[in-house]
Order: C-alpha cells, then sequence, then structure tokens
C-alpha cells in the first residue's frame, strides 16, 4: 500500500524528533512492504518567520490532500509576545480544526523500565491498581476542537475586563464520547466523564449527553467526577481509571498531569481523530499524530530531546490512520526493547535511585532513534 503523510516538524525540537520517526516508518514501509510518501509543510514560529502568519493556507490545504499529518512541536520565545491571533499555537489549533480532529486520544500508562521515574510511591500505586501491580494505564479522550479553546472571546472597550466562553453542542459532545466508548471497548470497558458539572451549564450538558450515549454501551460501565476531584484521583490513586472523557480545557490540565506520572512527557504520544473513514470507501481516517510535549527551544538541535513520543505517534499513526496494527506493535516493542536494554535519554534518566543508575546508558536523540531501528529488526 501507499499512503501520503503530511510532516509538520514545526519549531524547537519538532524537527529532531520528526526526522527521528520518519527514519522509523521508514524501516518499517521496508519491512512490511508499504510505501510512504512524505510532504514537508511548515507551521507554527517558522512559518511566522516565512510567511507572516502560523498556518499558511496552503499548508492546511496540502495537509488535508494527506491520509495522515505528523506534527513535531511549534512555538518558542521568540514568538511570545505577538499578539494572540498571530502566535505559533494558532497553528496547532486551525490544524486541528481545519482537519476536524476532534477527539485527542492521549495515553498514560507507566512502563515498567520507568518506574524509577514516577513520582509516586509503589504502595499508592499498587493500592488502586485492578492487577495490585505497581502501574496504572489510562487513556483522556480529550474534545479537541470546542469549548473555550474555540469560543467567543475579547475584551471591553475599555480593556479592563476579559472573557472567553465555554459553548459546547449536543452532537459535539456525543462525538467525543462515542470516540471514549470505543476505546474503552478496546479496553478494560470503564470510561469516566470528567466535568465540572456542580458549577458549569456546559458540563451539565456533557452529563446529560452521557447518560443518553451510555445506553448504546452498556457493556462499558459509565461514570462521573469533577475535575478538581479527578485531579486529585490522578495522583493519589492512578490506577482506578481505564478512559477519561473530558473537555478541551480539561483535558489539556488533566493529560499534563498524568504525563508526570508515566516518568516524562517526553514519552506521552497523541492521536487526534475525526470521523471514521469505515464506510467512505478511503484508505484511511485522517489524524494527527504529534508529541503532547512542547518545543522546548532550550534544547533544540542540541541532540538532547528525547524522540520517543513521536516515534510512538507514528505508531499511533499506523494503527488509527492506516489500520496497521501489526506494523505499530512493532514500533511498540522496539521501543519496549530499547528501554529494558537501559538506554535513556536525560528526561527518563532514574534520579536518585543509584542502583537503577547503573544500569541505565545516557543517550542523545539521534542514538535512541539509531538504537529504535535496530531493535525494530529484531522485534
Ligand atoms: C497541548 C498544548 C497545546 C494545547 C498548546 C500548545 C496550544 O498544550 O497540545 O496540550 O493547549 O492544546
Ligand atoms: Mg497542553
Amino acid at each position: 500500500m501507499t499512503y501520503s503523510i503530511a510532516l509538520v516538524p514545526g519549531d524547537g525540537i519538532g524537527p529532531d524528533v520528526v526526522h527521528e520517526a520518519v527514519e522509523v516508518l521508514d524501516a518499517i514501509g521496508d519491512r512490511f512492504g508499504h510505501t510512504f510518501n512524505y510532504v514537508e509543510l511548515i507551521a507554527g514560529g517558522c512559518a511566522i518567520d516565512q510567511t507572516g502568519e502560523p498556518l499558511p493556507p496552503e499548508t492546511l490545504e496540502a495537509a488535508k490532500e494527506c491520509d495522515a499529518v505528523l506534527l513535531g512541536a511549534v512555538g518558542g520565545p521568540k514568538w511570545e509576545t505577538l499578539p494572540g491571533n498571530l502566535r505559533p499555537e494558532r497553528a496547532l489549533l486551525g490544524l486541528r480544526a481545519g482537519l476536524g480532529v476532534y477527539a485527542n486520544l492521549r495515553p498514560a500508562a507507566l512502563m515498567p523500565q520507568l518506574k524509577a521515574a514516577c513520582p509516586i510511591k509503589d504502595e499508592v500505586l499498587i493500592a488502586s491498581n485492578h492487577e495490585g501491580k505497581a502501574a496504572f494505564d489510562l487513556l483522556i479522550v480529550r474534545e479537541l476542537t470546542g469549548g473555550i479553546y474555540f469560543g467567543e472571546r475579547g475584551r471591553s472597550a475599555d480593556g479592563n475586563s476579559a472573557h472567553d466562553t465555554e459553548t459546547y453542542s449536543k452532537p459535539e459532545i456525543e462525538r467525543v464520547l462515542r470516540a471514549g466508548y470505543i476505546a474503552a471497548r478496546g479496553r478494560r470497558k470503564q470510561l469516566c466523564v470528567v466535568d465540572k458539572a456542580n458549577v458549569l451549564e456546559s458540563s451539565r450538558l456533557w452529563r446529560e449527553v452521557a447518560a443518553v450515549v451510555a445506553k448504546d454501551y452498556p457493556d462499558v460501565a459509565t461514570s462521573y467526577l469533577y475535575v478538581d476531584n479527578c485531579a486529585m484521583q490522578l495522583i493519589r490513586a492512578p490506577g482506578q481509571f481505564d478512559v477519561i472523557v473530558t473537555s478541551n480545557l480539561f483535558g489539556d490540565i488533566l493529560s499534563y498531569e498524568a504525563s508526570v506520572l508515566t516518568g516524562s512527557i517526553g514519552m506521552l504520544a497523541s492521536a487526534s481523530m475525526g470521523d471514521p473513514a469505515s464506510g467512505t470507501g478511503k484508505k484511511a481516517t485522517m489524524g494527527l499524530y504529534e508529541p503532547i510535549h512542547g518545543s522546548a527551544p532550550d534544547i533544540a538541535g542540541k541532540d538532547l530531546a528525547n524522540p520517543l513520543a513521536t516515534i510512538l505517534s507514528a505508531a499511533m499513526l499506523l494503527r488509527h490512520s492506516f489500520a496497521l496494527e501489526k506494523e505499530a506493535k512493532t514500533i511498540e516493542k522496539a521501543v519496549d526493547a530499547v528501554l529494558d536494554a537501559g538506554y535513556r535519554t536525560k528526561d527518563i534518566a532514574s534520579r536518585g535511585d543509584a542502583a537503577a543508575a547503573a544500569k541505565e546508558k545516557i543517550v542523545g536523540t539521534k542514538e535512541m532513534g539509531q538504537r529504535v531501528l535496530e531493535a525494530l529488526s529484531q522485534a
């Protein structure tokens, strides 16, 4: 099969990590007989420098023509003083909305190799784990194209007050909930709707819609939690969660909290999906894949960034957009093997655990990528 993938390396460490992920994709293509054609596009700060706007219309148009999009990261201090609508982050929001990828899947699981980098005590992890292990494995499904990120905002005439609005329609809530239920069916069949229904009217609508949609998934247990409580539960008993479905803003915050529990934000991949392609005659489901970390301008180009989140995002791309499960698993196994062998970028090195640290080899971006390629041939 031949597929086209839009590459949006972006700013900071974006190009460093996307480069490694492309090498991995090429190796997978060779091994399994697929051709991936890449279309490199600009967005974010680099696009502002070259064209004056964060998301040139040609970038969005070209991305839409591809089967999937792999993005590095956007932003940096250089563009931080620009007005809101001209900041690099606008490119992300524009791509998400323009591609219609409303369901953002952010898995957060503790890999046994990285346990020493997890800030939570074993006994705390064990207490809430369904198998009594010092581990957790959860998936945050974040609504990505609505809510306060896209609501009406502005300043009063005198500039002394400002507002941002959270608006959700029933169809917007329903479709992301369905994405959550479908994901839950492939996991432990538990779904928790996280909101602030004790205060916000939009959250009360989420609960109303969830009560109806839940009836279509009787095999999945549905629960509800206020977001403040969820933030607390994530660090006191992360094992209780399987799938969390929540709004754009709450998902942004909770997924960063969850990432710390996995040891490093440098490990977390994400997939943003629109409506499934099944039944449409298309060979691929459009998706936007990105590590959840930022552009880390301080370490850009220094061979320090952890490429694993982007490599794992490429695995998600193969799974969710192209339905290439075997290929995706092969990448995940290779990453697992590299961690088993003790290779670590600085961000995932064991801290304060001398015994664990002694077994580790600290490597840079390029060597980490190379090690994954080597492990691929054996995975
Ligand atoms: C994320 C990021 C973005 C977001 C920023 C860069 C706009 O924090 O993907 O989590 O808030 O969605
Ligand atoms: Mg965020």
